[in-house]
């Protein structure tokens, strides 16, 4: 941990990862310790901590720790630090660890703006990516003092969130650095009245598994959001729509220099025909009332088919039961078709609706005829082998 005022939400990262039962090591810089003290990260992590290099001497603590972590993770990362680390900087306890780690490292970094955007921090962040270390884009927002911008520290739940999968793949592979990609998540609402709106039970959790796992592979990611009310994902921009005219308008947007457009939102296909001014009142007769309604645009055929950027892969998604027209596969490679995309991951939902479930289970069929089954297991696990998919049809 570097010394930054956003030290003190790494003590909430530091509660999760104890808590899941993993043992954590605290090595603070001096600097961050005149931000939280020592006490706190003892306390928290039930292990001793030091900043220095002549401490416990006797058990080689700059060389051991880093070649024991199954993960190295700075948080937050300051603009000192990581030009230390860029550099091979040994000064302190934590660089030491940072020069001796064999394992995945993870840069949280939170600064000011003005110092995230200065050439030299914007080469050592280069630097540092182009050895492998995942460094996550901080968050827009509220700065420390009154300013806002870029440089805030991510949610720590999600800094939680993009470690454990790093550990779970015990890798930051960044398969997808230098690439662009753009997720939709969510369900769009369609406005009838002031009040009230057509909508539908996406969580959108499976569309911010895709965009964290992207950003955790490198990629720059944009999440076109839709009615969630999650937590953004650590390093990825997110975009936050309501209809699906909105949706369409972002992703278009988006998809301009994207590699990747995947489609997991669940756009509303219809609207009504127009939106009332005033809340729309029950007849005093109990008489029904008659929406009439218009089709939506079909965002994922259209990107499929106008491809704003050539070479791009598409990915949509299916929610299919079978009917007496077919089984689920055959629906499923109609829709394929009607959609014109590369890939389409679908989802047998007979049993029962997906909505908000942590699981997920898919068949993914690929335009060029591949089908991969991915057995149940988490959304996190699902979007990783969508982006295999993705991966495996870039331009090179
Ligand atoms: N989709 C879209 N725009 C819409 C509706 C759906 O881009 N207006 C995308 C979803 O994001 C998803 C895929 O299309 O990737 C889902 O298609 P689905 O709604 O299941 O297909 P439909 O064309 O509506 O077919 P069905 O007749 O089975 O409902």
């Amino acid at each position: 941990m570097a010394g930054g005022i956003a030290a003190y939400k790494a003590c909430e990262l530091l509660r999760r990862l104890t808590e899941s039962g993993h043992d954590v090591t605290v090595v603070p810089t001096s600097a961050a310790l005149e931000f939280v003290g020592a006490p706190t990260w003892a306390a928290l992590s039930g292990r001793p901590v030091s900043a220095d290099l002549w401490s416990e001497v006797h058990e080689v603590p700059h060389v051991r720790l880093g070649q024991a972590a199954d993960l190295v993770v700075v948080v937050p990362a300051t603009a000192d630090l990581l030009a230390r680390a860029a550099h091979g900087l040994a000064d302190d306890l934590l660089t030491n660890t940072l020069l001796t780690a064999r394992c995945p490292v993870v840069l949280a970094p939170a600064m000011h703006t003005e110092m995230w955007e200065h050439a030299a921090t914007r080469s050592n962040v280069a630097t540092l990516r182009g050895r492998g270390v995942l460094v996550i884009e901080p968050a827009e927002g509220r700065l420390t003092g009154a300013d806002t911008g870029r440089g805030r520290l991510p949610d720590p739940a999600e800094i939680f969130a993009t470690c454990l999968d790093v550990l779970s793949r015990g890798t930051t592979a960044s398969d997808l650095l230098g690439r662009r990609v753009v997720v939709s998540a969510g369900g769009t609402r369609e406005p009838l009245d002031p009040v009230r709106f057509l909508g539908n039970r996406s969580s959108g959790l499976q569309g911010y598994a895709l965009a964290r796992t992207a950003a955790a592979r490198g990629a720059e990611v944009t999440l076109v959001a839709a009615n969630t009310d999650l937590a953004d994902p650590a390093g990825v921009r997110v975009v936050r729509v309501e209809t699906t005219a909105e949706l369409r308008e972002q992703v278009l947007v988006a998809a301009v220099d994207a590699d990747a457009v995947v489609m997991a939102a669940a756009p509303a296909d219809f609207r009504p025909v127009g939106v009332s001014g005033a809340k729309i009142k029950k007849a005093d007769d109990g008489s029904a009332l008659h929406l009439e309604l218009v089709q939506n645009p079909d965002v994922l055929h259209e990107i499929s088919t106008r491809r704003v950027r050539p070479g791009s892969v598409v990915v949509g998604f299916a929610a299919e039961t079978g009917d007496a027209t077919g089984a689920v596969l055959d629906l499923a490679r109609a829709k394929l078709a009607r959609k014109g995309c590369d890939l389409l991951v679908v989802n047998d939902v007979s049993g029962g609706a997906v909505f908000g479930q942590p699981d997920n289970e898919a068949v993914i069929l690929a335009a060029d005829g591949a089908v991969t089954d991915v057995p149940r297991g988490t959304k996190a696990a699902l979007a990783h082998v969508i982006w295999d998919q993705v991966a495996a049809r870039l331009r090179p």
